[in-house]
């Protein structure tokens, strides 16, 4: 695996250049907001390696990711218009869309913008924005779990990768370049974002739990509004928007998705 096996899957895209392979790097998310800020990387720059020694979830959790096992990349997008739809939506459907499109994974989503087969979670996004002169640029980080055998300790239960969920490999080259393609369509059509997250969703009509500063309650969840925040019923009918933030989580009860989506319906 090499940066030419990556370069060869880009023909005909507009995104993806340039092209930043490592071998190993402590995190490409950290790497590419780097390149930004020095004025080094703009739309379409992309920053992927093979392993990560320090790979960055979603508040502020490590992301594992110290194997050459999976698609571990940021992607550099320049914010076309202030008022679309939350920008962190659209990766998710990106990599949902190719699971289940090109690979027949049954991906769904879970706000915002979490990849799950089931209960367990296949792929994360951690969007980081850099405020510029020029305007507001996004670093788009993509975990996707390719081609892991298991996992262990707490990963356990809660995760899967491709080749867990088919029994066979999926190339990285292959998997990257059907995901620049997909990012680059829907890059182009924020109106479509909340239809199109909507429906790779699990989560309206059911039941959660809403995680704010640590206290849990109870809410129904609504859909989208037309910004991409979620939409909840409190017990008492009332209805808040919820704002993806550090901190705030949406926990649904760890049973079978769809069972649980009909339950509520
Ligand atoms: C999550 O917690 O769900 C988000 C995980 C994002 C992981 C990706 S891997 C490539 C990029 N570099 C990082 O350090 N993180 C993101």
């Amino acid at each position: 695996m090499n940066r030419e096996d990556l370069l060869d899957q880009l023909s005909g895209r507009a995104l993806g250049r340039p092209l930043k392979w490592f071998d190993v790097t402590d995190s490409t998310n950290t790497q590419a907001v780097s390149a930004v800020m020095a004025g080094q990387a703009d739309h379409g720059a992309v920053f992927i390696a093979g392993r990560q020694t320090a790979g960055r979830g979603t508040d502020g959790h490590s992301w594992d990711s110290s194997e050459p096992v999976g698609l571990w990349m940021s992607i550099v997008l320049r914010e076309q218009h202030s008022a679309s739809p939350e920008l962190t939506l659209m990766p998710a459907i990106a990599v949902a869309k190719v699971l289940r499109e090109k690979w027949g994974i049954d991906a769904h989503l879970k706000w915002p913008n979490d990849v799950l087969v089931g209960d367990r979670k296949i792929a994360g996004i951690l969007v980081e924005s850099i405020v510029q002169a020029g305007g507001v640029v996004h670093v788009v980080g993509i975990g996707v779990n390719l081609n892991q055998t298991g996992f262990s300790g707490e990963l356990k239960a809660t995760a899967c990768s491709g080749r867990m969920v088919l029994d066979r490999v999926l190339p990285l080259p292959i998997f990257f370049g059907q995901l620049v393609a997909e990012l680059e369509s829907w890059w182009r059509r924020p109106q479509e974002w909340v239809q199109a997250w909507s429906s790779l969703t699990a989560m309206i009509g059911r039941r959660a739990e809403l995680i704010r500063s640590g206290s849990a309650q109870t809410v129904q969840v609504m859909g989208l509004t037309p910004l991409g925040h979620l939409l909840v019923r409190d017990e008492m009918g009332e209805e808040t928007q919820v704002i993806s933030r550090s901190g705030l989580d949406v926990r649904l009860p760890s049973r079978n998705a769809k069972e649980n989506h009909e339950d509520a319906a």
